[in-house]
């Protein structure tokens, strides 16, 4: 049994827009979210919409409490940005920052440590009608964002993370179209991943001009397996590996962009300028990645953009989702991002599973068995990481609560607690009682 350091953060992560509920309430601004998910054109599953969503606005108390008694010793929850700054610019919004003010001050009075995330997909509406991450200024509207965040709660909150998953926000919300705010243009996705890369850079610029702790980016890696040992399908890996991998560790961590990418989207690539670049490599404290499954890939010229087709693994388990269950690839991937990166401190910033929940015993426990064979599985593979050598601090376990799953609605559940929406009741799953012993024993697993 791997041992982990004294030090090991446990902890669950959760976003805004999925738990919060009550989007306007209080004089907050509209985001891309609440406008995408009131298209009439019903973008998300079953018109699913987040305007309750897990009532947390209103319930982050008795859910702060709720942390308390698993015993999590660290939060990830991200801001919305337009509850800050209704117009995404500009005039702040108290009341809106104060409900994050008292969230901070609830978890740190019950000894919960928060990892605040400044971005995770929420971008205020009113930016979006000027160009939203197409346009260049969004690098500087993102850091006076994030500055306003920086004066009012650094200190209190000791680990930042600028942008959750620029990969998925480039790819869903402007190549593939599934996200907000929905375009589908292989022309607009390079550009808004290099203004998403420069509005990091600018937020780490703006911390370190007067932030006394940690600031770091999340990106999601998702392995990439060749089919064969064909040449063919060794450049599809890497392709396929370049456009989710690579496509924002490249410029964070060396100043560079993947060669495969100007190959791929052809007469839709442009080079980043120098300064560019330079503006999205800064140091960082620490690298959030995010991790639920690999893909096994093979060549395929009608496989769009990467010519990348994924091989099916009919023996593999599955989640609801669709995605495959591999705990050996987050070894994998924790050990990969060590030696193409170099040894920069690590936090697994999300990982979890979505999974029919059976129906409740007579005694009213929801038992669910795969969820908790997935958690145990990957928190040893992260052990196993950590015996490897690999510099790995936290684990922060997606979710918290059942919530909406974007697109997906509220169907797939990710929750260890699971949540009632038409009541609000929180129950522990069978995982939460799991999870609390896990933190309990330090990652020794019951
Ligand atoms: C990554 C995202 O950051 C989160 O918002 C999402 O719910 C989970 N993955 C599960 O898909």
């Amino acid at each position: 049994m791997t041992r982990f350091p004294d030090d090991f953060l446990w902890g669950a992560a959760t976003a805004a827009y999925q738990i919060e509920g009550s989007p306007l309430a209080d004089g907050a601004g509209a985001s891309i979210w609440r406008r995408f998910s009131h298209d009439p054109r019903l973008m998300i599953a079953k018109g699913d919409t987040g305007e309750v969503a897990c009532d947390h606005y209103r319930r982050w108390h008795d859910d702060v409490a709720l942390m308390k008694t698993l015993g999590l010793q660290a939060y990830r929850f991200s801001i919305a940005w337009g509850r800050v700054l209704p117009e995404g610019t500009g005039r702040i919004n108290q009341a809106g920052l104060d409900f994050y003010e008292r969230l901070v001050d609830e978890l740190l009075a019950n000894g919960i440590q928060p990892l605040v995330t400044l971005y995770h997909w929420d971008l205020p509406a009113a930016l979006d009608d000027r160009g939203g991450w197409l346009n260049r200024d969004s690098a500087d509207w993102f850091a006076d964002y994030a500055r306003v965040l920086f004066d009012r709660l650094d200190g209190r909150v000791t680990r930042w993370v600028t942008i959750n998953e620029p990969w998925v926000v480039a790819d869903g919300g402007y190549l593939n179209g599934v996200l907000a705010p929905g375009h589908r243009n292989m022309f607009e996705a390079p550009i808004v991943s290099r203004n998403l890369m420069r509005a990091h850079g600018r937020a780490v610029q703006a911390y370190r001009a007067g932030g006394a702790h940690e600031i770091g980016l999340v990106v999601n890696i998702e392995p990439k397996q060749a089919a064969s040992d064909s040449a063919a399908d060794h450049a599809a890996q890497r392709r396929a590996e370049a456009y989710m991998n690579r496509q924002y560790l490249d410029p964070a961590l060396c100043g560079r962009t993947p060669p495969e990418l100007a190959e791929m989207y052809g007469e839709a690539w442009q080079d980043w300028s120098p300064d560019d670049l330079a503006l999205a490599r800064q140091r960082l404290d620490f690298l959030g990645v995010n991790y639920y499954t690999r893909s096994v890939v093979r060549a395929d010229d009608a496989a769009f953009l990467t010519r990348a087709a994924p091989v099916p693994q009919p023996r593999s388990t599955h989640m609801t989702t669709g995605w495959e269950v591999s705990p050996q690839a987050l070894t994998d991937m924790l050990v990969w991002v060590r030696a193409e990166y170099g040894d920069i401190p690590l936090y697994v910033t999300e990982n979890g599973a979505a999974f029919y929940d059976p129906p409740r015993a007579m005694n009213g426990a929801i038992d669910d068995p795969l969820r908790v064979d997935y958690l145990r599985t990957h928190i040893a593979a992260v052990g196993e990481a950590i015996a490897r050598g690999v510099d790995v601090r936290g684990y922060m376990l997606w979710s918290l609560l059942d919530n909406l799953e974007w697109t997906l609605g509220y169907a797939q559940r990710f929750g260890i607690v699971h949540v009632d929406f038409e009541t609000q009741a929180r129950t522990l799953k069978n995982s939460a009682h799991f999870y609390r012993d896990v933190i309990a024993g330090n990652g020794a697993l019951p």
